[in-house]
């Protein structure tokens, strides 16, 4: 027996690159997948090719179950789309992979409006838009799995203000939909990916963190074959992992990582409302110096 037989998916985005992977992966465990990808440029520029159309037919000829999907994620009416799809096809949807995504890096003093609300919104709105619908159905039937995208970008990425700050809202997302489907079973947690695709070819290789990207049409059986970030996704809807809820697990290559959450780190108590003066005085002994900006790992 599979670990995912009997459970119905949908992945976000899975016309390539790591989505692809993921889908080809949840599939070869026995899930049922809903392949859905717009088709669109690294920058987000609707395309002709119909990648949901291709991961679906591989995963049939390979002796899977899979339908394709064109919704676009980033609107309220794609995300119910691509949900109701699941529901109208398989019965029931089990689990959620938002993994769609673009980029459009600018310096922050360069960025255009149209860069900041588009990386907004097909990240950060588009887990909205499909996190509604889907966590209302699994409310119903008192399971589920959400596995949602974010990025070490999130942690400081210096051209990328834009994604970085989709991928850090995706996380606060993600614990707060935790904290909230918990006692329905349903388990919500972010993969901070590191995989070479047609996404880190568009980043120079002096700020690839790692270092070790390789052109994407190379990628297969190298460290960061997309395929190695799946095994991780795939653990994580699976029944087995239950306990696993509210958190960013990294999935680069053969390593696998469990990043802390923010926590009060020192505190200054005042027994009163404080002075500006009083404030500069005391801030540097109590807080300290050691400050160090975010770092990307
Ligand atoms: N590759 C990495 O190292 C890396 C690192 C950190 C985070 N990520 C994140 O992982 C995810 C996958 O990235 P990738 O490298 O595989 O990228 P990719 O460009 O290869 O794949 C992204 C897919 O999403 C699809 N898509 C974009 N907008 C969509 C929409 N509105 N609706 C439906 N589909 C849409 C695209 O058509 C594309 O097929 C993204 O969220 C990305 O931000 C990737």
């Amino acid at each position: 027996m599979a670990i995912l037989d009997g459970k119905v998916a949908v992945v976000t985005g899975a016309g390539r690159g790591i989505g692809r992977a993921v889908a080809k992966a949840m599939a070869a465990h026995g899930a049922a997948v809903v392949v859905n990808d717009l088709g669109v440029t690294v920058d987000g520029k609707k395309e002709p090719s119909t990648p949901a159309n291709e991961v679906a037919a591989e995963i049939k000829t390979s002796g899977g179950t899979a339908v394709a999907d064109g919704s676009d994620i980033a609107t309220v009416v794609g995300g119910q789309s691509v949900v109701d799809h699941a529901i109208r096809e398989f019965g029931q949807l089990d689990i959620l992979v938002n993994v769609a995504g673009i980029l459009r890096d600018r310096m922050i003093f360069n960025m255009s409006e149209e860069e900041w609300d588009e990386v907004i919104r097909v990240h950060l709105k588009g887990h909205y838009c499909t996190i509604r619908p889907a966590s209302a159905h699994m409310r119903e039937r008192k399971a589920g799995r959400i596995i949602n995208f974010s990025s070490g970008a999130a942690l400081g990425a210096p051209g990328q203000p834009n994604y970085a700050a989709a991928k850090a809202g995706i996380l606060g997302l993600t614990y707060s939909s935790a904290v909230a489907l918990a006692k329905y079973n349903i388990t919500v947690n972010a993969i901070m990916p590191g995989a070479s695709t047609r996404m880190t070819d568009s980043i120079p290789e002096t700020r690839a963190p790692g270092g070790s990207f390789r052109p994407s049409d190379q990628a297969a059986n190298s460290i960061l074959d997309p395929a190695n970030v799946a095994p991780v996704v795939v653990f994580l809807a699976s029944d087995e992992a239950q306990y696993v809820n509210g958190q960013a697990i990294g999935a680069m290559g053969y390593r696998v990582t469990r990043y802390s959450h923010i926590v009060p780190e020192r505190v200054l108590m005042g027994d009163g409302p404080w002075t500006v003066e009083k404030l500069a005085k005391s801030f540097k002994a109590a807080l300290g110096t050691d400050m160090k900006p975010p770092r990307m790992l």
